[in-house]
Formats: C-alpha cells, sequence, structure tokens
C-alpha cells in the first residue's frame, strides 16, 4: 500500500470522516482562524496607529482673546497641530475633543474654524447660514441657538472671542459692529 492510501486510511480511521470531508472541514477551520485574526489588530500594528493619532492627543485648551474671523478660518481642522475652533454668538469655543464631529470629513465640519450661530438657530447646513448674523431669526429660533450656546458653555472652554479687526492699540471693536459689517455683506 501506497503513502497516500495509507494516509487516507488513517484519516478515516481516526477521525470517522471520509478524506474529502476531513479536508473540507480542516480547509474552514483555516477560513476562519483566518476571519477572527482579521479582527484583531497586532500590536505592532496597534502602536503604529497609536503614532500616527499622536496629533490628535487632547491637549489643554489655549487661550487665544481677541480673533477675527478670518484668523478663525485657520482652526478648522485642516490643520492638525491647530485646535479645532468653533463660534457661537461671537464666544469661541475649542472644540477638539469633538474631532470626530467637526473634524475634516465629521458631518459637522463645516462649522470648524466658522461662527455658526445662524446654522445651528435654524439647524441649517446651507453655506449662506454660516455666519454670526442672526437678524430676523424667529423666537424659537433663538431659543434654539440660546440652547446650543448653553450645550457648548457646559461641554467646551472659551478660548477667545470674535472681533472684527484686531485693534494694535489694546482696544477691540465690538461682535455687534462684526455682525453688522456681515449685515452690510449681505445686504
Ligand atoms: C437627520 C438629522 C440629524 C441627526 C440624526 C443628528 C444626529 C446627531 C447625533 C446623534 C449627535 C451626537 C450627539 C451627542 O453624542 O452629543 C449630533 C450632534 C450634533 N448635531 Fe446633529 N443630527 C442631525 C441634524 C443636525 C443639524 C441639522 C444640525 C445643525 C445644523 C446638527 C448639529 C449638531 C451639532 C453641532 C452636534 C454636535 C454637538 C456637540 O458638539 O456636542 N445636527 N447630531
Amino acid at each position: 500500500m501506497g503513502l497516500y492510501a495509507t494516509v487516507m486510511d488513517s484519516i478515516t480511521e481516526y477521525s470517522g470522516l471520509s478524506p474529502a470531508a476531513f479536508f473540507t472541514i480542516a480547509a474552514l477551520m483555516v477560513v476562519v482562524y483566518k476571519v477572527v485574526c482579521g479582527m484583531f489588530v497586532a500590536a505592532g500594528d496597534y502602536a503604529a496607529v497609536k503614532r500616527t493619532n499622536i496629533d490628535y492627543a487632547p491637549r489643554e485648551p489655549v487661550q487665544l482673546g481677541d480673533v477675527t474671523e478670518d484668523q478663525l478660518r485657520a482652526y478648522d481642522g485642516s490643520d492638525s497641530s491647530k485646535p479645532l475652533l468653533m463660534a457661537i454668538k461671537g464666544q469661541i469655543y475649542d472644540v477638539s475633543r469633538s474631532r470626530m464631529f467637526y473634524g475634516p470629513g465629521g458631518p459637522y465640519a463645516l462649522f470648524a474654524g466658522r461662527d455658526a450661530s445662524r446654522a445651528l438657530a435654524l439647524m441649517s447646513f446651507d453655506p449662506q447660514d454660516l455666519t454670526g448674523n442672526i437678524d430676523g431669526l424667529g423666537a424659537s429660533e433663538l431659543e434654539a441657538l440660546q440652547d446650543w450656546e448653553y450645550k457648548f458653555m457646559e461641554k467646551y472652554v472659551k478660548v477667545g472671542q470674535l472681533v472684527a479687526e484686531k485693534s494694535t492699540t489694546g482696544s477691540t471693536e465690538s461682535v455687534d459692529k462684526l455682525q453688522d459689517s456681515q449685515k452690510l455683506e449681505g445686504s
């Protein structure tokens, strides 16, 4: 009897299965093993993933003080070395801890680096509503905006406020003036 026949006979004798059934089951077990292993990250790969995410490690919010709208745009998440900032009613909050919402590719990325008061009050994703100008809003919309402001005050650190122009003399223009200028732009 040849080696091949001996092996096949032994398989049947020890497993009680036909050689075809035995090899089919063995192949399925290999597939299952591979699939289950694929669900886990190898220790080396995990270290690599952590290294690439190092930019997103939580940092202490830095106080920025007076910031113009143009300057705020730089904090929209496109530069991962900068915090993610967003403003409501001219008050700027560090929303870096919610990068999954406001970071690039996030569902609310369009709000980052902006005063999103109008968009939030109206629950709108229209780019035209990405402004701090809240003129003409109704009572319930202003109330919705107030709720958003409370949520942000509670959840995030305030790091500055929007000003129309950064003053060199130390005195700053008010957010009202910023909103006035936006009104003029919009008209
Ligand atoms: C189909 C409609 C929507 C669904 C299902 C939805 C769902 C959600 C969910 C599940 C969260 C996470 C809440 C949390 O974990 O704290 C969230 C957060 C948020 N949503 Fe929506 N949303 C919708 C529409 C909108 C719209 C229209 C706006 C504004 C224009 C908006 C603005 C936000 C903001 C700003 C946050 C983040 C708040 C934070 O920083 O904690 N959402 N949304």
